[in-house]
């Protein structure tokens, strides 16, 4: 139990590193992490009405929301282990979607 307590830190920590590295990847993040509600509701990705009113809120505030999360949106969207450079990245991804 220790072990593998051990081995999912180290996990963690070589995970962790390498989100960093990958922070600009927002495609992935959000594949990962925001998809799987993100494909089926709303704001969905690519819909052109949702986003454009939030697009104008500008990327600081929607990444915000996400850090704290909104309505039936878990804080992160649930990804407790992203940084808040990856929720960026995935909120630019997502906005770019819609454009
Ligand atoms: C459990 C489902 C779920 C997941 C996972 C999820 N979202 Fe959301 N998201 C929502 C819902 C529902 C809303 C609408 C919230 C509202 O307006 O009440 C929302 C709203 C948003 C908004 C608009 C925020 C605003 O200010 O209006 C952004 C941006 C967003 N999500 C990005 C993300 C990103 C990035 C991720 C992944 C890190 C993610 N979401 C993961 C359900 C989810």
């Amino acid at each position: 139990m220790k072990l593998g307590l051990a081995v999912v830190a180290g996990m963690a920590v070589l995970f962790g590193s390498g989100q960093i590295a990958a922070a600009a990847d927002g495609k992935a993040v959000y594949d990962k992490s925001c998809g799987g509600c993100h494909n089926a509701m709303a704001p969905k990705l690519g819909d052109k009405a949702a986003w454009g009113p939030l697009a104008k809120k500008g990327t600081d505030a929607l990444v915000a929301s996400v850090v704290k999360g909104k309505g039936a949106m878990p804080p992160k969207g649930g990804a407790a282990s992203s940084s808040d450079a990856d929720i960026k990245a995935a909120v630019e991804y997502m906005v770019r979607q819609a454009k």
